[in-house]
Order: C-alpha cells, then structure tokens, then sequence
C-alpha cells in the first residue's frame, strides 16, 4: 500500500455521523501547489458510503484512509451540485471505525463531503434497472461503467460474471473486478467488487479457473478453490486471487508471473486434461508493435513456464491482440475430431493443434464476428454441460449526462465448430436458457410479397423482441426489414446485409435467407447461416416506433416470421 505522509498533518476526527469539514488553502505537496484539501472523518456504521457524482464534472483523487493506512483510492466526479447518481463505496470491512475521507482538489468541497451519506440499502432501488436506455436482456453494471467480461466461470453451482468495472464513474478508469452471478446465465445479480486496485496498479482483464483437484493447495480442504487471474496495470504483473466461497478472495501476496514486456496482460488460464497441466495465454507486445500471445504451463498454478509465442499483427493490425481466449472444439457431426481456437480481442481467430505446450494453426486470421463494438470476448471455464459459453463487451451508446450506468455485455451465446463450404468455422447461437424470456408469441404465415410491397407484422408491442424470419424464392433486388426505425438491408445482387451502416457479405443458402435477431433497447444481435454470421450493432432503438414491416424492392420473395416478445432479466 502506499502511504501519504503528508496524512497525519491533514486528521481531523469529527463525531459519529457523516459531517464534512473542509481544510482550506493547505497545499498537497509540492508538485500540486494549488490543491486544497478536503477531509471527513466518519464513524461507520452501515455498509455502503454513498458519494455523489456528476458526469462530466472535474474527476477528483478521493482517499479513504484508517489511521496512516490507505484502504482505497480513485478518481471520482465528485459534486458539490444535485448529483446526477451516487457511486456506492463499501466499507462493511470497517464496521465500527472512524475513517477518513480525503479529496485532492483545487476547490472546496465541502458541500459535497456534506451530501456523502452511509447506507445499509440502495437508496436507487425504484429506478435501479428501469433508467430509460437500460438493456433489458443484456447485462449491464448497476452504477459505473464496465468493459471486458472477466473470470467467467460456473462454480458451486453458479456461473460467475467478473467484469472490468469503474464504480466511480460512468466512463474508463480506476480498474475493478465488479462481480456478478447468475443459476441461468440469464438473470444476473450483482454483488459487489470482488478486486480492488492496489499497489500494483488497478485490476486489468483475466479469467477464472476452478482447481478441483486442489493443485494450488489454497482449497480448504472440502471445496475446490476458485482461482482468478488478473492483470495489475501499471507494474504489469499478473496476480493471483482465490476463494472458497465464491464470494470472498484473497490475492496471493506476490504476483504468478513477473513482467514480460510492458503493457503485457489479460491471462487466460485452462486445464488441459491430456498433459495435466494448467496453461495461460497471456497477451505480450513484442518489439516493433508486434502482437503475440504466449503460451505458459504450470502444475501448481502458481510456477509459470513459458512454453510458446504465437505472433499476430503488428500495431494497427489487431489479429492476435489483448484479451486472449483459447479452447477446444469438436467438429460438429465428427466425433473425435477436436481443433483448438486461439482468439484476440476483436475475435479474429485462429485454428490449430495444441500439444499441451505449443499451438500450431492451421488457419489463420478467421473473422469471427461482423459487427460493431463487440470486443474482448471470454468463454466460460468448467461449464456443466460441457457447452462452450461466450459473452462479450458490447459497447453500447449509453454515454449520457444523467446516466447511473454505461456499457454492457452481449447475450450469452453457444460457440460450435462447424464445417462449411469456406472451411472450419466457428459459429454462434443465442444460449438456449434465453427462452426463458419468451412471453408473447406471435406467427406470421408464409406469404408472398412482390416488388414494392411491404408487409407489417402487427400487434407487437414490446421493445424487446427475439425474431426469427425467412425469405424464400428471392426474386428480389432488395429486402428492407425495417424494426422500430432500424432498417435491416439485404441487397440480393451482391449479397450483402447492412445495419446502420455496418456491413457484411451473406451469402444466401438454397435462394433463402434465414436471419435470427435480439433487439434490446441498446442495439440488435443478428444471426444467420446456422450461426456462422454473427453481427452484433449498437444503435439505440426508439422504444416510441412500434412498427416492424418487410418491403421488398424489384422482384419478389416469401416471407414467414415469428417473434417473441422478451421479458426482462431484471427481476
Ligand atoms: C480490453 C482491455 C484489456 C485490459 C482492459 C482494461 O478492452 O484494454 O486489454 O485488460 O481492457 O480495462
């Protein structure tokens, strides 16, 4: 931890309740002549310090302190104004003391320190899930802002959802594992940070292990640990944590692996059953901006070797960089016949052998996915059913004054491995638990539309859909499936499907068009070809247009759709 000397001079205790007493005109040090420093003491007594923010305000360094000791420390939009939400700080470690609060900045804070409040509960709870441009079927963090998925994994019989969380503020920054878990992989309850920052740096992008086997020797004798991976930024070491209980962790006090090169990071560990051994891919820029992800093993999970370097792109070229995901496949209808497949952030992807120590592709620079904003991609370890379960970050546009909580995760979906005519290729479908979300169900036969026709499928109420249309004998130029005023494009000529300006090529299959859609309030997952073509694009869908409809330009087709309506993942 790192100790502020300049702490002693600046205590200042005051009673039991939350007071705020600003200390006027000190400067900080002298590197910040300027700064003015503010600090509150509070006697705790009830989980969570709520301290208010503003978006877009100045981001302040806040310290919470017990005596000499830092216990946190972050940036924050502190405000002194009508905050637009309250970022929840639990201290229920400290139950009982009197702690300090400290904010660095040129200005006096005082009527903000005056408005933090503790609370045993969620003063938000009305409103929490229910904000105008909240997903209702994708996860989403309660307050803050998230990226990267993290540790997923199913661990007494929960599947857990870690995630690059900022609890402090609704954009990047101040790195925490936010924790969420789930019986269905489809209705998420959020329970608190499960890494904070520390001096290593603040907790970057890993994964989760469960070490049945106990090679760690941190299980307590009757439960298997829960191992996690994780990057410290900054000194760039990756760190060790686990627990019993899947709830509580606690870090190995040194880190499992030293720095390779800076900037390194995002561990994924698996077991591999055949050598018996652990392995990480680790993602390391090599020199001249060289991507590559490295290949370790270790019987322990705590000595690391390194066996292999992969190379991807180089700079701009993102084949191969950060967010490492690597795991095996068999070939649909080819029992026996298992393929490994390497991927990067961006979900371009690699197939190949894996001997225990090396990975050797045998197709390289895959296009894993056609969309927009779907990155950093992690499947789930120890999986119950043995599917292989993927979610992403999917960057919706939910950056906003006001707004309590930013970004969100994609659907869980179901990766196989497919043979097409294209070769190997992995494919996606939405996991079968989302039927869970199906309430009402509507049927629209097969009829035929002609040129300049256009169909509606009418009494559709909802702004959370699951549909799933076919188009057959195309004669057509062009089909327009507009949903709530996002045209969804299929130019027949040259194949093509576009959303909102994002584009692919998708060939069609015996003149058909089969095309499975999520649409959530924050954007629409598009599937099609059995799930090859995965295209995912955030665009705000406006919950006030009600109207779905196909038209359809030179030609003629048949047309037959089903849709759902979704209910929502918040209970
Ligand atoms: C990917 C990423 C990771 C890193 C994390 C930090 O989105 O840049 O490489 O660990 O985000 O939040």
């Amino acid at each position: 931890m790192i100790l502020d000397l300049n702490f002693q001079m600046k205590k200042f205790l005051i009673g039991i309740f939350v007071t705020a007493m600003p200390i006027l005109g000190k400067a900080q040090d002298s590197q910040d002549k300027s700064s003015r420093d503010n600090l509150l003491n509070v006697q705790i007594d009830k989980k969570w310090l709520l301290l208010p923010v503003k978006n877009g305000e100045e981001r302040k360094k806040m310290v919470l302190r017990d005596g000499d000791k830092q216990l946190r420390s972050f940036d924050i939009e502190l405000t002194d104004q009508d905050p637009d939400w309250y970022a929840y700080l639990d201290v229920s470690a400290w139950r009982g003391k009197t702690l300090s609060l400290d904010v660095h900045t040129g200005t006096d804070m005082s009527r903000a320190l005056s408005l933090i409040k503790q609370s045993d509960k969620e003063i938000d709870k009305k409103t929490l899930y229910r904000e105008k441009n909240r997903a209702r079927f994708h996860f989403s963090p309660k307050r803050g802002w998230n990226n990267d998925p993290n540790g997923l994994v199913y661990y007494n019989g929960e599947y857990h959802l870690f995630f690059q969380h900022n609890p402090y503020g609704t954009e990047w920054g101040n790195m925490h594992w936010g924790h969420a878990v789930s019986k269905d992989l489809v209705h998420w309850r959020e329970i608190g940070e499960a890494l904070y920052p520390d001096s290593y740096g603040t907790m970057f992008s890993g994964s989760a292990v469960v070490d049945k086997n106990n090679t760690s020797g941190m299980g307590d004798g009757s439960d298997p640990p829960m191992v996690l991976f994780y990057t410290a930024e900054g000194s760039w070491v990756q760190g060790l944590a686990y627990s019993t209980d899947g709830r509580k962790f606690k870090k190995a006090e040194t880190p499992v692996v030293p720095k390779i090169t800076d900037g390194n990071r995002d561990p994924k560990v698996i077991w591999h059953e055949p050598s018996q051994k652990w392995v990480m891919v680790l993602y390391v820029e090599l020199e001249g901006k060289q991507h590559s992800m490295y290949f370790l093993t270790s019987s322990n999970l705590k000595d690391w070797e390194t066996t292999d370097v992969v190379k991807g792109g180089t700079d701009s070229d993102t084949y191969l960089f950060e967010c490492p995901e690597f795991y095996e496949l068999q070939v649909e209808g080819k029992p026996g016949v298992k393929k490994w497949i390497l991927t990067g952030a961006n979900s371009e992807y690699a197939i190949g052998t894996f001997d225990g120590e090396k990975f050797t592709p045998e197709s390289e620079r895959l296009n894993g996915q056609h969309g927009r904003d779907f990155y950093a991609a992690q499947t789930f370890n120890n999986e119950p059913k043995g599917r292989r379960i993927e979610m992403g970050w999917w960057r919706t546009k939910t950056t906003g004054h006001g707004n309590n909580f930013n970004q969100s995760m994609s659907i869980p979906m179901e990766i196989k491995l497919l043979e097409t005519e294209e070769g190997l290729k992995i494919a996606r479908q939405p996991v079968e638990e989302l039927k869970k979300l199906r309430k009402k169900h509507h049927v629209f036969e097969n009829r035929q539309l002609r040129d300049g026709e256009s169909f509606l499928l009418k009494k559709i109420k909802d702004d959370f859909l699951e549909i799933h249309t076919r188009f057959s004998s195309i004669t057509s130029e062009q089909i327009i499936f507009s949903i709530k005023g996002v045209d969804v494009i299929y130019n027949v000529k040259d194949e093509t499907l576009s959303i909102d300006g994002v584009d692919m090529h998708l060939p069609l299959t015996n003149n058909q068009l089969e095309l499975t859609l999520y649409v959530d309030r924050t954007g629409i997952e598009l599937f099609a070809n059995k799930g090859v073509y995965f295209m995912p694009v955030n665009i705000n869908v406006d919950s006030n247009n009600k109207d779905i409809g196909i038209k359809v330009k030179g030609g003629s087709l048949r047309t037959e759709s089903e849709v759902y309506q979704l209910r929502s993942i918040w209970r």
